[in-house]
């Protein structure tokens, strides 16, 4: 299942609507998620493949009624381009990565890549629900580790935006047109490399 949302991906190849439907508004309504949505959304991280299954990734989750303190933290430790729009999100979310196999200590080398992809899946969730995510890469994480006292062993990742999408009109002029911007990619060419490695 999913919901158009007049952002498709323009795919040179067919791909699976769910993912031509994602994206990453600015414009979101200040709605609380529907019921149950909050649910889906960690279930469909939940689900990520990680490497040994070890799952290290983490969510701080900050509802925009139900956790409003931690709301405005997560707001505070964004960039100020950032709060400009995400502080209209549903929900705010930081992901977290555990760096060390808790059965051993070893460095756990794919860590970031486990969750991001249980973020990526949460973000699909989030479009198959009529709602979009938008990931943030500006915050700061050292702010963020004193804010919600992450302990070592523990990196911040990504802060998330997951809410209803609001018009384009909603925000300010520059951030408007960056809304509505044609969406763009590096073609398949330059990143496939058929049979070994291309410099
Ligand atoms: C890890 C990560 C960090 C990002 N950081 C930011 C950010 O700090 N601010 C922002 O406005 N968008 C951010 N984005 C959104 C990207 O700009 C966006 O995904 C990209 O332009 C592609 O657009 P689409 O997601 O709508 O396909 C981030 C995305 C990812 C995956």
């Amino acid at each position: 299942m999913s919901t158009p949302t007049g952002r498709e991906a323009p795919a040179d190849h067919p791909i699976a609507p769910i993912l031509a439907n994602r994206w990453s508004p600015r414009s979101f309504t200040g709605a609380p998620l529907p019921p149950g949505a909050l649910d889906s959304l960690l279930e469909g991280a939940r689900w990520a493949a990680s490497s040994n299954n070890l799952q290290p990734w983490h969510f701080i989750v900050a509802r925009r009624d139900a956790e409003a303190e931690a709301f405005e933290t997560l707001v505070g430790v964004l960039s100020p381009n950032n709060q400009t729009w995400a502080r209209k999100a549903g929900v705010l979310m930081l992901s977290v990565a555990r760096l060390a196999n808790p059965n051993n200590g070893n460095p756990m080398r794919h860590a970031l890549h486990d969750t991001g992809a249980a973020t990526a899946q949460m973000a699909l969730q989030a479009a198959a629900l009529g709602l979009q995510a938008h990931l943030m890469a500006g915050f700061d994480a050292a702010a963020a580790r004193t804010a919600f006292g992450i302990p070592e062993g523990f990196d911040p990742v990504a802060a998330i935006a997951i809410g209803e999408v609001g018009p384009p009109e909603a925000l300010p002029e520059a951030l408007a047109a960056r809304e509505t911007a044609p969406r763009q990619r590096r073609p398949v060419s330059e990143f496939a490399m058929f049979g070994g490695w291309r410099g």
